[in-house]
C-alpha cells in the first residue's frame, strides 16, 4: 500500500489501485507485487533469485543491467550520511527503480510546479523515470529493505538541484511504525 500526497492539500489516495492510475497520469510506474516469495530476513542471495523472473523482465523493459538488493536499519553504519545524500532535491541520469521489501519512506517527486509525496511500503515497485527531479527520505523506523535496478551504476548519482524545496516538506509517514497484531494482554486479578 502506498499512500499518495499532494500538499500542502488535505488530498490523501492509499488505494492502489487508485495510486496506480494516479501515479501513472503523471509518469511514474507503481506496481503491487507478491512478498511471500521470500521470508522477511531471507540472504540477498535468496531474495534476488526469488524475484529473478521480475528482476529480467524489468531488465529488458527498461534497459537495466544489474539489480541489487539494498537493506539498511538504524544500526547501519554511515546511515545518515547515506540519507542525506538522497534527502535533498536532484535528478539522475537513469531510473530510480525500486521494490520495496521491508521498511518504509517517502518519495518527493517534484513535477512541474506541484510536489507529490509517494509513501511506499513492503510490496510496492516503483519506478521513476530519469531526469525526474525528487528527493527520498526513510520513515521514523529508519528501516528498508529494497531490490534496486540499474542501467549504469557508475551513472547512478544525484545531481542536486540547490533549489531547497526539500526544505519545506516534513518527512511524515502515515500511522505507526510498527503495522503488525496487537498484544492483547490478560490482567489476573
Ligand atoms: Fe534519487
Amino acid at each position: 500500500m502506498a499512500v499518495l500526497r499532494f500538499p500542502p492539500d488535505e488530498n490523501v489516495i492509499d488505494n492502489d489501485a487508485e495510486v496506480r492510475v494516479a501515479l501513472g497520469k503523471l509518469g511514474i510506474d507503481y506496481e503491487r507485487w507478491d512478498l511471500s516469495r521470500v521470508g522477511a530476513d531471507a540472504p540477498a542471495d535468496a531474495v534476488l533469485a526469488a524475484y529473478s523472473a521480475e528482476i529480467e523482465a524489468m531488465k529488458q523493459q527498461g534497459g537495466y543491467t544489474t539489480a541489487d538488493l539494498i537493506d539498511v536499519n538504524p544500526e547501519t553504519p554511515g546511515l545518515d550520511t547515506m540519507l542525506a545524500r538522497f534527502d535533498k532535491e536532484h535528478t539522475h541520469s537513469e531510473d530510480e527503480v525500486r521494490f520495496i521489501l521491508a521498511g518504509r519512506g517517502i518519495f518527493f517527486l517534484h513535477l512541474e510546479d506541484k510536489v507529490v509525496s509517494v509513501e511506499v511500503h513492503p510490496g510496492d515497485m516503483l519506478r521513476v523515470p530519469r531526469g525526474t527531479t525528487h528527493w527520498f527520505t526513510l520513515c521514523a523506523d529508519r528501516r528498508i529493505r529494497a531490490i534496486r535496478w540499474f542501467q549504469d551504476t557508475t551513472g547512478w548519482t544525484p545531481h542536486y538541484t540547490g533549489s531547497g524545496v526539500d526544505q519545506e516538506h516534513q518527512p511524515l509517514c502515515f500511522g505507526p511504525a510498527y503495522f503488525g497484531p496487537r498484544v492483547s494482554t490478560t490482567l489476573n486479578a
